[in-house]
């Protein structure tokens, strides 16, 4: 591919308007036959670019796999993951997020069209269908002691929640500790892995499923009668890179609250987004399984469950049948 592709892209993505060939070939000290090259092999590779005489070109659609350029233009407004690492297949986002981040010294992201091994809790297996979704690791690196770590899901939950009712109008609810559904049926489920020693947290590896676009005979294909997107919610197409935007805004938002603040600050709203209230539920946290009731969460991120016969336990991450 010519070295000027990125450079035309950012071209393109950067205008809104019809932007001339010629100009772009100045701009980059090349012909206005190598502009129309890229623009075809572009169009070859599923971007839409509409082309009018004396106008020029102007992106009408974008393809749905990830674009690196795309991707850096929207990541570099953000103000601690500005940085994105995007690939077209990955065994996980959370491996190979593991595998750079020594090298990294700051906060970065890893995006991938498709993941052949993802894995979601309890090492389940993550079906993550090439281009229809937002798989993605989140590499954080606080300076914060480990008992921090028990509230994190809990800020996370609420910003993945609060992206889908703002900016999709869709009536969704957090499931403790890491999902979120519309309904009875998944939309997102996330996983925090993290580094840590003695002296506290090194990085957080938070790696967080999305169902952006499958449509429900594509979930019924591969069994998945639980799951929803927000294609089906929604009744549009979702633009993934304004979704990615959406959701980093508001990950960065709830983490530097987190970084600051107990949980207490987020309590009353988190609990009026979550929907285990009033329901017996199995609950199970390693050998622990209790059939109950949840009643609380405590300031730690604890939930309190009342059982079938009137004990009272605490859960820290369990994973609950609904
Ligand atoms: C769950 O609901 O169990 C959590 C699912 C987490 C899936 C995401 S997709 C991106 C990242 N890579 C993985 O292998 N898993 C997480």
């Amino acid at each position: 591919m010519s070295k000027f592709k990125s450079e035309i892209i950012k071209c393109l993505y950067k205008n809104d308007e019809y932007i001339s060939g010629q100009y772009i070939a100045e701009k980059l000290n090349c012909s206005r036959v190598t502009i129309k090259k890229v623009i075809d092999q572009l169009k070859h590779e599923g971007f839409n670019i509409e082309s009018q005489t004396n106008k020029g070109y102007k992106i009408t659609q974008l393809p749905p796999l990830w674009q690196q350029e795309i991707v850096n233009i929207e990541l570099s407004k953000q103000k601690i993951l500005n940085k994105a690492y995007v690939q077209p297949q990955v065994d996980s986002t959370q491996l190979l997020a593991r595998s750079i981040i020594n090298e990294e010294h700051d906060d970065f992201v890893v995006l991938s069209d498709e993941q052949t091994k993802g894995r979601g809790r309890f090492n389940r297996e993550w079906s993550s269908i090439k281009g229809k979704g937002l798989w993605m690791s989140i590499v954080l690196k606080p300076h914060i002691p480990i008992h921090k770590m028990s509230t994190f899901n809990l800020f996370i939950s609420l910003a993945i929640q609060e992206v889908v009712e703002k900016h999709y109008q869709i009536n969704s609810k957090i499931k403790w500790p890491n999902d979120i559904y519309v309904g009875e049926q998944k939309l997102c489920g996330f996983l925090t892995e993290m580094i840590a020693d003695t002296d506290g947290v090194n990085a957080i590896i938070c790696g967080i499923g999305f169902n952006l676009n499958q449509t429900r005979e594509e979930f019924d294909k591969v069994g998945q009668h639980r799951a929803t997107s927000l294609l089906i919610e929604h009744g549009s197409t979702i633009d993934p890179y304004q979704f990615l935007k959406y959701l980093i805004e508001a990950i960065e938002k709830r983490y530097n609250q987190f970084l600051v603040s107990p949980f207490s600050e987020i309590k009353d709203t988190y609990k009026s987004k979550s929907m285990i209230w009033n329901r017996t539920l199995n609950y199970t946290e390693g050998n622990k399984k209790v059939k109950g009731r949840a009643i609380d969460i405590q300031d730690n991120g604890f939930l309190t469950v009342i059982s079938e016969d009137g004990e009272i336990y605490q859960f820290m991450s369990a994973d609950i049948d609904i």
